[in-house]
């Protein structure tokens, strides 16, 4: 059974999800930790509500980069951490914990990348630009991270229609429906060994 970690900034309605279909034996996993750069995140109240460990980890917190970089390394050998989820995680992940954790560290993301991704394109802002852009579809990408934002290996992708009424607000709640269904689909087939990177290749033996 794989061990998971996640890291979360906010809400963390995705990562209620993924609780959920782990409760109920959809997904066998076990998330063993749950990260986060604020110090009170909603998600944290979920986890305590679970007795998951939870540990708000920022990088002002040390001396230096590679501090940060040493602590959270040793946080997720602590908890033999198989997979780190990204669940509404706003920092990088620094270059030297996605080597040790290669094709082992996914994230969800809320448009069709590689489309309103990058820096600057977290939250309310990715919807704002989509609207303002024009385009009458977006959606949901789960990635592999890299050590940039937003430009790991693809694994899934769903459209979302825009309509020409939407608010940033409206199609955000749309669009975190879709990551509902599809983050938990996405975890349960890595958890499952069903996912195959092939460089830039992801894919999925079903
Ligand atoms: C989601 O929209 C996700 O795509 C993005 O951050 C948001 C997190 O929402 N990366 P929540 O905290 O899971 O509710």
């Amino acid at each position: 059974m794989k061990k998971i970690a996640v890291f979360v900034s906010g809400n963390g309605s995705n990562f209620k999800c993924i609780l959920e279909h782990i409760s109920k034996s959809k997904i066998k996993a076990e998330v063993v930790c749950v990260v986060s750069n604020h110090s009170r995140p909603g998600a944290f109240l979920i986890a305590k509500k679970s007795n998951i460990p939870t540990h708000h980890v920022n990088v002002r917190q040390f001396k230096n980069g590679d501090e940060y970089t040493q602590y959270l390394l040793e946080l997720l050998e602590k908890y033999n951490v198989d997979l780190v989820i990204l669940a509404g995680f706003m920092k990088l992940i620094p270059a030297p914990v996605v080597r040790a954790f290669k094709n082992s560290i996914v994230n969800i993301h809320p448009a069709l990348l590689p489309n309103f991704g990058g820096k600057g394109y977290y939250g309310m802002k990715v919807h704002e630009a989509v609207i303002k852009s024009g385009i009458k579809v977006t959606g949901v990408t789960v990635h592999f991270v890299d050590d940039r934002y937003d430009t790991g290996p693809i694994i899934i992708q769903k459209k979302v229609e825009v309509f020409p009424e939407d608010t940033a607000e409206v199609l955000a709640k749309r669009v975190l429906k879709l990551e509902h269904k599809v983050y938990p689909e996405v975890i349960k087939a890595i958890c499952e060994d069903q996912i195959e990177v092939r460089g830039r290749k992801v894919v999925w033996h079903k």
